[in-house]
């Protein structure tokens, strides 16, 4: 039985539950082609059947390696971009003390990541700050060539080279990209770092429950089987069934592409718990790239409430009317802590005396969907029972399964990303690069005018 509950409720009246049932024997035929691979893109259907796929040697070996690391390091240096980094960070903010860094007492080294994008001022910093740190790298790129983590890369190459000699250096090096394939391959061979392997099947924002996912989240010393084990019993109930009132994945693209067709063109992944501000920045790598495509898809954004209701809160409330919103919600916290009664009560908080700020917090997310609602901007709520492995694993699997039925409802190719090629070739060309003169020319005279 999966955790994992889903309620669209606060979607009727915008859309009806004729409509939703409408869509059943469309929605079928989606999730049959999903789990027979025979939908658009499926040569990139891997992740598919990951979490039952991945055996317990792949597992046991990704965290013999990640303890190799953890062991000698204080930090963990994760390079990569995209789906190469967002879906580690993603778990490890979740789970993670939200002062882990300030902490004393961790015991684990600590995650920090480089390559994603071109500061020169972040790279700095970063040199400047392992010069006086023990720490490993661990480099993730399944083409092997993206730009940001190849530069990064060779940063640090070079630094970590520096401070403790090459040979030392390359045990502290751990590679995950593609098996055969490209730059990092060539290079990870070549100087025998350790390497894990990218399935060719298993596209970046699809890639969390392979080491691409699971190497940072066990360095940074949390329970990758547990993960796994969520996924899996996602998968089971997903797969079984395609009937719109027993499969929550298949409920949740049909309404929200219900809501999109009624011109809901933005759908705003909601939280009000600072630790999943990056799972919603992988939830908008994973559905903007595999939906933003042909000139359609709904605009994935997010917010972090009750921060954002400060700023966002204006706009979701009272603006456009074309958002609808799915808000993410955990039941329980995992430690306790009441509000102190105080003698003045200049504050007039003393009605809260001795209640825990959870409930305060469960209070401000159900005051905030029904005034949202009130609003016009319909809303999903997910909920999961609390934050740890299992449940993000059955989140991870949800939101892939979901993502990949919404597309094929929008008529896309929900695992190819054509879109992200335009901004590299400018950028070569306006750098420089071999090949690209006459773009070169061309884009520089347009920067001028
Ligand atoms: O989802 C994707 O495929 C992309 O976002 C990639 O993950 C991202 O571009 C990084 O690519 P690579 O791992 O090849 O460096």
């Amino acid at each position: 039985m999966i955790n994992l509950k889903i309620d669209i409720k606060k979607t009727i009246g915008i859309i009806t539950q004729n409509e939703i049932d409408a869509y059943q024997s469309i929605i079928s035929q989606h999730h049959s082609d999903l789990i027979n691979k025979k939908g658009k893109g499926n040569d990139f259907l891997g992740w598919v059947d990951l979490p039952s796929s991945i055996s317990n040697d792949q597992l046991d070996e990704i965290n013999k390696s990640a303890e190799i690391i953890s062991n000698n390091s204080d930090l963990i240096v994760v390079v990569g971009i995209g789906g190469s980094y967002l879906g580690a960070k993603a778990v490890i903010d979740a789970l993670n003390n939200q002062f882990a860094a300030l902490s004393n007492n961790q015991k684990k080294p600590f995650v920090i990541y480089a390559g994603n994008n071109i500061s020169e001022d972040y790279h700095f910093e970063l040199l400047e700050l392992l010069n006086n740190k023990d720490y490993s790298i661990v480099v993730i790129s399944k083409s092997g060539t993206t730009t940001e983590p190849a530069l990064a890369f060779r940063l640090l190459k070079n630094h970590i080279e520096n401070k403790y000699g090459k040979e030392a250096a390359n045990q502290r090096i751990v590679a995950v990209t593609d098996f055969s394939r490209g730059a990092l391959k060539q290079l990870a061979t070549t100087e025998n770092y350790k390497t894990f392997g990218i399935p060719d099947d298993v596209g970046g924002r699809y890639s969390v429950l392979t080491p691409v996912g699971l190497l940072p989240i066990a360095a940074a010393g949390f329970d990758i089987k547990k993960i796994v084990e969520g996924a899996r019993k996602m998968e089971t109930t997903l797969k079984a069934s395609s009937k719109i009132e027993e499969n929550p994945a298949v409920l949740y693209s049909v309404v929200r592409n219900l809501l999109y067709q009624k011109g809901k063109k933005i759908e705003i992944l909601a939280n009000f718990q600072p630790y999943l501000q990056y799972f919603t920045e992988w939830w908008k790598q994973l559905y903007g790239e595999s939906e933003g495509k042909e000139s359609k898809g709904i605009f994935p954004a997010g917010v972090n409430f009750s921060t954002d209701l400060h700023s966002m809160g204006q706009y979701v409330q009272d603006g456009l009317r074309i958002i609808f919103e799915t808000v993410l919600s955990v039941e329980n916290s995992k430690n306790s802590l009441k509000v102190p009664f105080d003698e003045n009560d200049l504050d007039g908080l003393n009605f809260l005396a001795g209640r825990n700020i959870q409930e305060i917090n469960e209070k401000a997310e159900a005051g905030t969907m029904l005034a949202h609602v009130d609003g016009n901007v319909p809303n999903i709520k997910i909920t999961i029972p609390k934050l740890d492995e299992e449940n993000l694993g059955e989140l991870i699997y949800f939101f892939e399964f979901a993502c990949a039925l919404s597309g094929y409802v929008l008529d896309v190719n929900p695992f190819d990303q054509p879109g992200v090629e335009a901004y590299k070739a400018n950028m070569f060309a306006l750098l420089g690069k071999p090949g690209f003169e006459k773009q070169k020319e061309e884009l520089d005279k347009r920067l001028k005018n």
